[in-house]
């Protein structure tokens, strides 16, 4: 690494505060306050020098611009796709999907929904269905394809909706809220097969394709002697449309939608200047653009995509051996704590993972995720969702932290697994309606945080 940034690790009373003023709620900390960032794996990935080179090279023109010709020879190079879409980040593209394809009444099929993604379908009077195959919700196996579509319930839903009630099938590899967890090639080429046969719009979201390659390369019989240009060439070929987030694949900004088929592009296009910008820059910054065409090319390099599943495999199998309930296997984009058997008494509406993701915040500095039940949006009724697997994710950014850094998260997550009684919940104090973990704001019950900072400064004294 050669360019570095100052971290400050506020002291353990000074945490408490900030972590109350952030209404408990991870997203409204300040960065200033944080020791480790591990929120999430979007945006905040180290840019390699090429891509900061190619920043200096963007073409500034409204139209037509010589950046944008450089995206696509990176998507030719990398999908072998001519026809790109630029979108300024993942969920405009979910935007687009759901405005072109999602009609009330309709259903959006998936191994399993995004945030963002199921914000969108509903937005449209969609409904998402979720058939990840059983195994995936299962937090503790040893299945190398967790994120798995369940094929024969696929045809059957499929069957019994209709094909033309069908808005898409959309496969997330990997799989963000069950843990990062990949998907099959196998099993992918047999989704699309499915989706042709019933002549449903077939989609992937590649925003976690880089991990998933690696998945697919180590654990995969098929993969291991094909290149990862020609993994991505074969999804390509063989999914009707591709989108993603460049926030993570390419490790720089924007996003885009990509496909074979000319036709469905088209009908698409009239979305880009409506919702985004020009269709040669799509709302993203051309600097952007130049350095997203460049981490494409990277996205080839296995050096590369090892860099995070085998950080957070170590994060994983370190906490494991110490008896904290990890997911396993260890999957992409960061290691996650198990919170229904990290705070096994917790009731789902107290938000368990949040409240741990608080408890860790004051134990280290440290900035994880809540994937569990706050995550989720009420039903229609306004009953709340419980989620299948209440999570809290320890993001990693790549080429960003060093391994020392993460034996220090490893430590501080031990250090609360042994003080776990003393963790409580959480209470709504403000609740949006819409995408609710990222602005809303929560107060802790009782003052459990509080007697965790006392048994803290017990433990490691004045100075942490
Ligand atoms: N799809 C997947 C699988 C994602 O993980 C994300 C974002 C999106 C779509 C939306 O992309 O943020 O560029 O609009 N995941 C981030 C995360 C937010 O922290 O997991 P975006």
């Amino acid at each position: 690494m050669r360019v570095i940034q100052k971290l400050n690790l506020l002291p353990v009373e000074e945490r408490l505060r900030a972590i109350q003023q952030a209404g408990n709620n991870t997203f409204l900390l300040q960065n200033k306050d944080i020791y480790l960032d591990m929120l999430t794996d979007s945006g905040v990935n180290a840019m390699s020098d090429r891509q900061t080179a190619a920043m200096h090279t963007a073409d500034d023109s409204y139209a037509g611009s010589e950046t944008f010709n450089r995206l696509k020879a990176a998507m030719k190079e990398v999908f072998g796709v001519d026809n790109v879409l630029p979108a300024h980040q993942g969920r405009a593209c979910e935007n687009i999907l759901a405005e072109r394809f999602v009609k009330p009444g309709m259903v959006a099929i998936m191994n399993f929904h995004f945030t963002t993604t199921k914000a969108h379908v509903t937005r449209c009077g969609g409904e998402v269905l979720e058939l990840v195959h059983k195994k995936g919700l299962l937090p503790q196996s040893d299945d190398p394809f967790k994120g798995d579509f369940d094929l024969k319930e696929l045809k059957k839903t499929i069957r019994e909706y209709g094909p033309e009630k069908v808005a898409y099938v959309r496969v997330e590899a990997g799989t963000n809220l069950i843990g990062g967890q990949p998907v099959s090639l196998e099993n992918m080429l047999a989704v699309a097969d499915i989706c042709h046969e019933f002549g449903v719009p077939s989609v992937l979201d590649a925003s976690l394709l880089q991990d998933n390659i690696y998945f697919m390369k180590t654990r995969e019989a098929q993969c291991k002697y094909m290149t990862p240009k020609e993994i991505y060439h074969l999804l390509a070929n063989k999914m009707d449309i591709i989108y993603f987030s460049a926030r993570k694949l390419g490790f720089a900004r924007g996003g885009a939608i990509i496909s074979h088929n000319t036709e469905l592009i088209k009908s698409m296009m009239e979305y880009i200047p409506l919702y985004e910008g020009f269709l040669t820059y799509g709302g993203i910054d051309v600097r952007s653009i130049e350095a997203m065409a460049e981490g494409l090319y990277e996205s080839l390099d296995m050096d590369y995509l090892s860099h995070g599943p085998e950080f957070i495999s170590y994060l994983v199998n370190e906490l494991d051996a110490y008896g904290v309930p990890m997911i396993k296997p260890a999957g992409g984009l960061g290691a996650h704590l198990d919170c229904q058997a990290f705070v096994p008494e917790m009731p789902h509406d107290q938000y368990p993972a949040a409240a741990v993701a608080t408890a860790l915040y004051i134990a280290g500095g440290i900035r994880g995720m809540e994937r569990g039940t706050l995550s989720e949006q009420r039903e229609p009724d306004g009953t709340e969702r419980f989620s299948e697997l209440e999570l809290m994710r320890l993001a990693v950014p790549r080429r960003v932290y060093t391994l020392s850094q993460i034996k220090y998260v490893a430590d501080r997550v031990k250090w609360l697994w042994d003080n776990r009684e003393l963790i409580g919940g959480l209470k709504w104090v403000e609740e949006p309606k819409v995408l609710r973990f990222f602005f809303g704001r929560l107060k802790e019950i009782g003052h459990w945080q509080e007697e965790l900072v006392s048994k803290f400064k017990e433990d490691f004294g004045d100075s942490l």
